[in-house]
């Protein structure tokens, strides 16, 4: 039989390996024959990984640590943690989410991932809409910053212009941030060594991180009434096996793409026929908001 995956004996990295979307493809990818190095900010419960690294994606010190305990040489990289920014602050949820992402990219994959290899990025649908001129104009200033602490020098900056900025908004910013930031390191990967780099832009899905979206949305009802055209919310297995596939031999001409896993709700709004609430940038949202 064939190994179409092609991860069979290859070295892969997963971050937010603990729970929902990143455990569920640890499972995947240590059932198809990978050394799995699974890094998490609480134990990892998956038997048969190659190594489980906790650390702390909001510290640069633990990312840091961490790396220090991964081979020099690495396959694939799958970067699935995240926070909600429900209960974390504006600049707590940037840090986790995209600034975490870009330094350990900048900092150890860029010298680490072999030829050939693979990035695979979790963003979300509520990153959507990031090419747009406007939205993508907000965002350049953060990528334009290149080392941990310059980004969290112009996520502090962004925020002191209108106050304390929410948790929530700061989910929206990185995942758009997270999206533009893979589309600009299409090229430079490529020129590196053929690495592909993609994200995952998944709908709402059950998981660790459901609780909170919940809350977010407005209760379960605001929920069953937004389900989209698949009518149930995805299982985290199913945002698992695609990210599996995005990292694996069977891509292996696929770099840049932006992945809405959402059973075609971001494409009924594209074609004009669902709402499109997520044109906005947050410059705009949050200069009609009274300042905290
Ligand atoms: N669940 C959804 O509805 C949904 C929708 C769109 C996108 N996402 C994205 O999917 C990804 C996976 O989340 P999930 O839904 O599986 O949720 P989850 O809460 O089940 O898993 C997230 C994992 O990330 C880990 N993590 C969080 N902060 C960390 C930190 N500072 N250091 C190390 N690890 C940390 C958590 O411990 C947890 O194991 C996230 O990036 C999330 O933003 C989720």
């Amino acid at each position: 039989m064939n190994d179409y995956f092609g991860y069979a004996g290859k070295t892969a990295v997963v971050t937010g390996a603990a729970s929902g979307m990143g455990k569920a493809l640890t499972e995947i990818l240590v059932d198809l024959g990978a050394q799995v190095y699974a890094l998490d900010r609480v134990e990892p419960p998956v038997p048969g990984v190659a190594k489980a690294i906790l650390a702390d994606l909001g510290s640069k010190d633990s990312i840091d640590l961490a790396f220090a305990q991964i081979p020099a040489q690495i396959d694939a990289f799958f970067g699935v943690a995240g926070i909600s920014g429900v209960h974390n602050s504006f600049l707590d949820t940037i840090t986790v989410n995209f600034i975490a992402n870009k330094y350990v990219t900048d900092a150890y994959l860029v010298d680490r991932i072999v030829e050939g290899g693979s990035l695979t990025f979790v963003s979300s649908n509520g990153g959507l809409r990031w090419e747009t001129p406007a939205i993508r104009e907000e965002l350049a200033q953060f990528t334009r910053a290149d080392s941990w602490d310059d980004l969290v020098r112009a996520t502090q900056e962004f925020e002191t212009g209108f106050g304390a900025v929410q948790g929530s908004m700061g989910y929206i910013l990185s995942k758009r941030l997270l999206n533009f930031w893979v589309a600009e390191q299409v090229g430079p990967l490529s020129n590196l060594r053929k690495i592909r780099i993609n994200a995952t832009l998944p709908a709402l899905t059950v998981s660790g991180m459901l609780p909170e979206f919940t809350e977010m949305k407005g209760g379960e009802d605001a929920v069953n009434a937004d389900l989209g055209p698949a009518g149930r919310l995805a299982e985290s297995a199913e945002m698992a096996k695609v990210l599996a596939f995005l990292g694996s031999d069977l891509a292996s001409y696929v770099s840049g793409a932006h992945l809405s896993v959402d059973f075609g709700a971001n494409a009924m709004q594209i074609a004009g026929l669902q709402p499109d609430r997520l044109g906005w940038t947050l410059r705009d949202v949050l200069s009609r908001q009274p300042t905290a």
